[in-house]
């Protein structure tokens, strides 16, 4: 962090106080901004109000202590937030709604509060994934609104700013991933700013001066756009290594060596080529799922991103696949399952793949015993515990006690550490099978244990090799000229 100058005497909203707005409002807090963070969820407020965190993110809680009542201070009414403070950080959810496309009827919610009550310049800055053109958007229901609550009719003619206070819409997607949220807010690879306005982009610059990193300025759609683009890319190298770990399986080849093997060339990176049961997460699904949709109603060719997308979702098939493999008869079988967040280090379920794998096996006829470090409160919440069918245990050893095979489908530290002869003594039958590549296979094999895992020498392939004819059949590729 570079040394602060003298700050601007400004306030700070963050409106939402999700996985997004509760880091973001208390990595502001210990820059030394005064930040208001508005929620209309009153029972989220109150715990917040108590000092307790409403989901779990690694070092969140002392940040929430500290700065409670002093730098940070929490409130259910919205509209005296924007009221009280000058940089509006907008940090609401943007779900997927039906047809896939992002709903943002909270974003134009919170544009309606802010038009309610302008009482001042206003710098309305989009946090939360949204596609582009979301801020042209922000900014034209914000004159509406303004202009209602004043009694002038619609505002159509003129910029539509007569009579309503100046008010400016930034972006400033955040790149926070769960489980590192303030490391990465205190430790940002980039902050990208989209702004139209030179105020705007002072004011952002001087919100974020404290922290050292390159900065990137451009117009406000333009950094929508980045945001899903980095996602988009992101899950594209996932669904990539997911796919390599399948010819791996097939020919005998060790995923996790390719992956290092191409990741060491800089132009490739060695993260997120780690091959499993795919992607999950309030993010990725939804916003390639946003941006894909956003690129074919503007008649872009999108079928990279389908395709992205549909390998994923087969991920679980694929995985489910080993499985029966493993266990030959899957019904009456009681099934041990480490892991449940979709990620380690949060108590995070939304759209994990272990509960697409645990919804498969309870429908096969198999009772499940589950185990997670931190998601096992929200896993109950979704699936409650049914004696004989769903049990939550204490320990993975617990969970493995009597169990037919173990399955690993979150990477948690917890679990690398394992001791895992007791493990297989726990089991009543030594089968492992790995969704994760959490271990090394000999290791695995020396505790005495069946193993299973993703694109390594050794496992039966589940992928079958399609046979040549239908490969040509399959491919209808036009023949590349010689010497291109
Ligand atoms: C993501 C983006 O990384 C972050 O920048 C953005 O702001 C929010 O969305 P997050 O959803 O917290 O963050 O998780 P991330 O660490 O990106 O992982 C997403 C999913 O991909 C997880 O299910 C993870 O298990 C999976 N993953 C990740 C892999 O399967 N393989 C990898 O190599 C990396």
């Amino acid at each position: 962090m570079r040394a602060s100058k003298r700050k601007p005497a400004f306030k700070i909203a963050v409106l939402g106080m999700g996985h997004v707005g509760l880091p973001t409002a208390l990595g502001l807090a210990e820059l030394g901004w005064e930040v208001i963070g508005a929620d209309d969820d009153a029972q989220k407020v109150k715990l917040l109000e108590e000092s307790k965190a409403t989901f779990y993110e690694p070092d969140m809680q002392p940040l929430l202590t500290k700065h409670l009542g002093h730098k940070f201070r929490v409130t259910g009414d919205v509209g005296k937030a924007v009221a009280d403070a000058t940089v509006l950080f907008v940090c609401v959810g943007t779900p997927q709604g039906q047809s896939g496309k992002a709903d943002l009827s909270q974003v134009e919610g919170v544009a309606r509060t802010v038009a309610a009550h302008l009482n001042g310049y206003k710098l309305i800055v989009e946090k939360s994934t949204v596609p582009a053109i979301t801020a042209q958007w922000i900014k034209r229901t914000v004159i509406r609104h303004a202009h209602i609550a004043r009694g002038n009719g619609s505002g159509a003619g003129g910029n539509g700013f007569e009579s309503v206070p100046l008010f400016d819409v930034a972006s400033n997607p955040e790149f926070l991933q769960e489980g590192k949220a303030i490391e990465n807010f205190f430790h940002p690879d980039r902050i990208v700013i989209g702004v139209d306005s030179e105020r705007a982009r002072e004011l952002l610059e001087a919100v974020y001066r404290p922290l050292e990193c390159p900065i990137v300025v451009t117009t406000p759609t333009t950094a929508e756009l980045i945001k899903h683009a980095a996602n988009a890319f992101l899950s594209t190298k996932i669904s990539f290594i997911n796919m390599v770990a399948d010819i791996c399986e097939a020919v005998g080849a060790d995923v996790e060596s390719v992956a290092r093997g191409i990741g060491l060339d800089p132009r490739i990176g060695t993260q997120f080529l780690s091959a499993g049961i795919g992607f999950g997460g309030y993010c990725f699904p939804k916003d390639l799922r946003a941006f894909l949709l956003l690129g074919e109603e503007h008649g872009a060719d999108t079928s990279l991103l389908r395709e992205v997308e549909r390998i994923n979702l087969s991920r679980i098939e694929l995985f489910m696949a080993k499985v029966r493999k493993a266990l030959w008869v899957v019904s009456g079988k009681s099934i041990a399952v480490l892991g449940l967040a979709f990620k380690p280090r949060t108590d995070d379920i939304r759209e994990a793949p272990s509960l697409k794998v645990i919804d498969c096996l309870l429908r096969e006829g198999a009772s499940v015993r589950l185990y997670d470090p931190k998601a096992m409160a929200n896993t109950r919440r979704e699936l409650p515990a049914q004696p004989g069918r769903v049990t939550y245990c204490q320990s993975a050893y617990e969970a493995a006690e009597g169990a037919h095979a173990v399955l690993v489908l979150t990477e948690w530290d917890e679990f690398r550490k394992l001791d895992l002869k007791k493990l297989r003594r726990a089991l009543a039958v030594p089968v492992m099978v790995d969704g994760r590549n959490l271990y090394r296979p000999d290791q695995v094999h020396k505790a005495g244990l069946e193993y299973i895992s993703m694109g390594r020498p050794g496992t039966d392939p589940v992928v079958r090799p399609i046979s040549p004819a239908r490969n040509a059949e399959r491919r209808r590729m036009p023949a590349v000229a010689a010497g291109s």
